[in-house]
């Protein structure tokens, strides 16, 4: 299987258009050593020719326009994605299918009962859609049970809910309901390669911890460095564990956590936001992921499973 990271950063991007934070001004001015990151997405195949967009973002043109395998051809109208999952009905995972309205036929929409409910009310744009290409809503089981994304072909895909976080105009935002989160576990069974991928981790439960010892790349949340992050630099009166992301840093971290996983597992953090140091690639944070072998995921990576 394929991995194709389209996005590697969080709700904003990288740099984010009103921010002027060391990293996104470093990032504009050349002053550190950084790439610019587009809004969380990836897209994954069975074979390079077909693949499945995991979430949609509002950068998803920009994306595209840098991948040539999703590119139309030989139809005059078409596309190399087949069809979409979403993790969570966040902002930046599903305002991107807004861009893709034009599609040539109905895009087969994978969700959970959860996020379908706020993608029909809080943010009604799965009805909105209607009136373009139109969604048919392909409900997504978190009980691990497997399913099938159209155009995933042998791969095997199953998902477990995660404590994380609705988004701020969900009716679930301080109620959570299981399902508005999911981790995801994709499965090749020609090469046995398998992944996953849970771009938004407020806690890992034993059951994630199974997944991911299990996975042999994962590929998670890497959204703030401190919980507190966004309170020292004056951006938010909240903790990023209260919106639905654990800390990279400290005791029961997920540096800490990604440590106790087997040696011979990948592990890449994604869903980077704009403030946390390990963007900077000569931060001592960045050593630190170094030194404990955690690459930080960037737009345009390949993985091959
Ligand atoms: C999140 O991951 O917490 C959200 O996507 C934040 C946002 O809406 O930008
Ligand atoms: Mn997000
Ligand atoms: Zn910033």
């Amino acid at each position: 299987m394929k991995i194709h990271i389209l996005g590697a950063g969080a709700g904003g991007g990288f740099p984010q258009w009103n921010c002027a934070c060391r990293n996104c001004r470093g990032v504009r001015d050349g002053s550190i050593t950084a790439r610019p990151r587009t809004q969380s997405s990836i897209a994954v195949s069975p074979d390079g020719t077909d693949w499945i967009l995991v979430n949609a973002s509002p950068d998803i043109l920009q994306q595209l326009r840098a991948f040539p395998a999703a590119w139309p051809g030989p139809e005059l109208r078409g596309s190399g994605l087949k069809s979409i999952v979403l993790v969570d009905g966040q902002i930046d995972h599903t305002t991107g299918l807004y861009m893709l309205r034009e599609h040539n036929r109905r895009w087969p929409v994978w969700a959970t009962g959860p996020v379908y409910e706020d993608l029909t009310r809080g943010n009604p744009i799965l009805g909105l859609l209607e009136h373009y290409c139109g969604v048919d809503w392909q409900t997504l089981p978190f009980d691990s049970r497997p399913f099938a994304p159209q155009g995933s072909g042998r791969l095997a895909w199953h998902a477990l809910p995660l404590s994380s976080a609705a988004p701020p105009y969900s009716p679930h935002r301080n109620a959570p309901s299981a399902g508005d989160n999911i981790g995801l576990t994709v499965i090749d069974p020609e090469t046995g390669g398998r992944l996953f991928y849970a771009p938004g981790l407020a806690e890992i439960s034993p059951a994630v911890r199974a997944e991911m010892e299990a996975a042999d790349c994962v590929l998670v949340d890497g959204t703030f460095w401190t919980d507190d992050e966004m309170i020292r630099l004056g951006f938010s009166t909240k903790l990023g564990s209260e919106i639905g992301h654990m800390a990279q840093s400290g005791p029961g971290g997920m540096i800490a956590q990604l440590n106790r996983l087997p040696r011979r597992n990948r592990r890449i953090l994604i869903h980077i936001n704009n403030t946390n140091p390990i963007l900077d690639e000569a931060s001592p944070e960045r050593a630190l992921l170094d030194a404990a072998g955690i690459e930080v995921a960037y737009d345009g990576m390949e993985i091959t499973l």
